[in-house]
């Protein structure tokens, strides 16, 4: 699933590996034949007034837990226990571990909101490493693996099923840091996310969010795939206005994708109040653009 492009292909729901968008690719043909009716639905309702992208995103999140998408594996008991004895990294974007020294030194009681990042991931890693975590997302079947990896290992973890542009269940102040891996891309608007991050979290409070190089979205997904860079898409980009057949065609029933600029990512933290204290940016972990230019931003903000 470049999921295409989204982050999919990129780095979730469609891979893993440069072959797993051509997997997603027979995938996503597979579905169009068995689900031909339903995505008629789906096409008339993307174009009406009423059409509402998360909920169209829960339903496809769900399924991606159906078809074992890579960034819905919870993680192991073996790597659970390491995190207990003090052996642990998480990810904010791809597979890289983010900085140890971006979190506080001493998590032991640490309030942990997991902002979209459910999938049983970073979640159980960092309440098994002692911060008391809270894991919101917007698709109960990635909120379910953490709360299995939570009962199998013994761990205190909360969920909180939502869309993340509206945290109205936490009070002010509620959290010591916002944990957001690379999840803003399914999100159809940013302002609301960096508003709701800051008002949760305590004064001296931290934002770490992952989140995808605008810039790749020019490129065209199917040559993408063959490994080749064509540009296409002017930006901002956003899947649900393709072409319904490209958008199947590409993305079947994947989760809807926005390439948001960096004025929405950044400027838009900053705007809400956050000082920026670390910028890092990374190539992608598995697409063809990883060889000409970063397809990833992570960023460590404060909440003066
Ligand atoms: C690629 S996964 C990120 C979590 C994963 N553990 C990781 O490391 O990347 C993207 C997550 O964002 C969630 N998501 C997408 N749109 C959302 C929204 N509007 N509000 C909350 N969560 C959302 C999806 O359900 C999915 O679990």
């Amino acid at each position: 699933m470049k999921s295409i492009r989204g982050y999919t292909i990129t780095r979730g729901p469609l891979a893993n590996a440069a072959g797993a968008s051509r997997d997603f690719m027979r995938r996503a043909h597979r579905h169009l034949a068995h689900n031909l009716f339903s995505t008629h639905v789906k096409q008339c309702s993307m174009t009406a007034e009423s059409f509402d992208p998360v909920a169209h995103n829960r339903e496809a999140w769900d399924r991606q837990v159906d078809s074992d998408d890579e960034w819905t594996r919870p993680v192991d008991a073996e790597t659970v226990a390491r995190a207990r004895g003090g052996d642990w990294s998480v990810v904010l974007i791809g597979y890289e571990a983010m900085p140890r020294e971006w979190l506080p030194t001493e998590l032991n009681g640490t309030r942990i909101l997991g902002l979209a990042s459910g999938g049983g991931q970073q979640g159980p890693v960092l309440a098994a490493a002692g911060a008391e975590v809270t894991v919101f997302d917007n698709s109960p079947k990635q909120l379910l693996r953490d709360e299995e990896v939570a009962a199998r290992d013994g761990l205190q973890i909360r969920t909180v099923l939502g869309d993340m542009r509206d945290l109205s269940m936490f009070a002010d102040g509620s959290f010591d840091v916002v944990f957001n891996p690379v999840s803003n891309v399914f999100c159809p608007e940013l302002a609301p996310v960096w508003r709701e991050s800051f008002r949760v979290l305590r004064p001296g409070g931290l934002l770490l969010t992952g989140f995808m190089n605008p810039d790749v979205f020019i490129f065209d997904e199917a040559a993408l795939d063959r490994g080749e860079l064509v540009v296409r898409h002017p930006l901002p980009f956003r899947s649900e206005d393709l072409p319904e057949s490209d958008r199947l065609e590409v993305y079947g029933d994947g989760p809807l994708v926005y390439s948001h600029s960096l004025s929405e990512q950044i400027g838009g933290q900053l705007a809400a109040g956050f000082h920026l204290t670390h910028l890092h940016e990374g190539p992608h972990h598995a697409d063809a653009t990883a060889k000409y230019l970063p397809a990833y931003f992570a960023t460590r903000a404060l909440k003066p």
